[in-house]
């Protein structure tokens, strides 16, 4: 089958599975398995494709993230390997990363701590583009934690990695970041199947642990990401517990996402 009909026929069986997405999805799949990137594809529409795109395909028709079915994933500079081990980077945390390299601008050699570093994604991001950063990543999930040492040793970035819960912030810190689970239990089954059905629970829900790690934590700087409509209760919560300088950033889709205070 030629690289058109396979576009073809892809999208249509990703639009009939209910993906959201159905164009870019078959384009990056088709893509992924030529080994091109998906702005390469025009110039390869008579090509044949070779096989192993059936396979990847049905798995997207199962509602399986993209991420996972490609098993990589960009984030900001770098590429992560992505499994069911761990929460899917997203767009929004690419922010989060953003506002705590502004932070540590002029910072020579600070010491930084991602809590529930998840696949590694902020941790790594900030080694890359803070080259002088200290980084330890921790996550409760033993599973997660593989999955960032293996990002970790691919790309080269040396990161510090332990297993610890939240207990890990009131070491004194230059900054503390974290991406901590914020969506309700009651919530869970709203949420789309590539996430209900496919993502680590344990990643997602949980309640009440923006203040918590605000509250626990011993350091300059704190940057949380947070869910939609939780900005302003978590800003109050940071005001009230003596951090000052508290700052709300929204994300590319103008909602706000991340939370930071100075203590
Ligand atoms: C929303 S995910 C974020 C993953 C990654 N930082 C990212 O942004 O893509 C939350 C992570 O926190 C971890 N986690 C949940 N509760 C935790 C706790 N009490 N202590 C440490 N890690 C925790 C989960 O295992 C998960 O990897």
């Amino acid at each position: 089958m030629t690289v058109a009909a396979a576009l073809r026929l892809t999208e249509e069986r990703l639009a009939a599975a209910g993906v959201e997405t159905p164009n870019v999805d078959a384009e990056l799949l088709v893509a992924h398995v030529l080994g091109v990137s998906r702005s390469q594809l025009h110039a390869e529409r008579e090509r044949e494709v070779p096989d192993g795109l059936n396979e990847l395909v049905e798995r997207r028709t199962r509602r399986e993230p993209l991420a996972y079915v490609l098993g990589e994933w960009g984030f900001r500079h770098l590429t992560l390997k992505t499994d069911a081990r761990a929460l899917v980077p997203r767009p929004e945390t690419e922010i989060v990363v953003e506002r705590c390299l502004a932070l540590l601008a002029g910072e020579s050699a600070p010491r930084v701590l991602d809590l529930g570093t998840g696949s590694g994604a902020i941790a790594l991001a900030i080694a890359d583009e803070h080259p002088g950063a200290r980084v330890t990543a921790v996550d409760s999930s033993p599973e997660a934690l593989a999955l960032a040492r293996e990002n970790s040793e691919a790309l080269d970035l040396a990161i510090e990695l332990h297993e610890a819960g939240l207990e890990a912030a009131e070491e004194g810190w230059d900054l503390v970041v974290s991406n901590p689970p914020y969506v309700a239990a009651s919530e869970w089954d709203s949420l789309q199947p590539e996430i209900r059905d496919w993502e680590p629970r344990a990643a997602l829900v949980g309640e009440g642990l923006h203040e918590e790690i605000a509250r626990r934590a011993h350091t300059l700087r704190l940057v949380l990401e947070v869910g939609d409509e939780q900005a302003e209760s978590v800003a109050a919560a940071l005001d009230s517990l003596g951090y000052s300088n508290v700052t709300i950033t929204s994300d590319l889709t103008d909602r706000e996402r991340v939370v930071e205070g100075i203590r």
